[in-house]
């Protein structure tokens, strides 16, 4: 299929949505101030902060710490690029057992437990490769994004 439109008008804080491209799911999530600051916390946590690695290439434009064109809004290929699966949501902070103390939340691969922040970058010494995808994507309008 060719690109796809979406209004992400009425896309909420903390709202994920996940639109098919491709036959992929991409998710726009809708980051707020305190989300895109535990980016700053998973800084130095994460293996690729800055989306240089190549296994599965960043768009240059996006190899920041937020990944994306607009801050607020995240949008990611939802597939784990270790094996396929599809990561979950994690977006309430706290300690767990198997996760770093001071992860603030993200996505967890349910497969063999890569855990990814809330940019899509994935945690050292993890099964995934490299960060979540970044598919090409614009807006057309303040509120329209088009995706491919
Ligand atoms: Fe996600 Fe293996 S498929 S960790």
């Amino acid at each position: 299929g060719g690109p796809v439109d979406v209004d992400i008008s009425s896309l909420r804080p903390t709202e994920k949505i996940t639109v098919l491209w491709r036959g992929q799911p991409v998710w726009i999530l809708h980051r707020t101030p305190a989300m895109l600051e535990s980016l700053n916390e998973t800084q130095s946590l994460v293996a690729d902060p800055d989306s240089k690695r190549t296994a599965f290439p960043t768009p240059v434009w996006a190899q920041t710490q937020w990944r994306s064109i607009k801050k607020e809004y995240l949008v990611v290929v939802g597939i784990c690029t270790h094996l396929g699966c599809s990561p979950v949501d994690r977006f309430t902070p706290g300690p767990q057992p198997s996760l770093p103390s001071d992860w603030d939340g993200g996505f967890l691969c349910p497969c063999h437990g890569s855990m990814f922040d809330l940019a899509g970058r994935v945690f050292k010494n993890m099964p995934a490769p490299d960060n979540l995808v970044v598919p090409p994507y614009m807006y057309v309008t303040d509120t329209k994004l088009r995706i491919g």
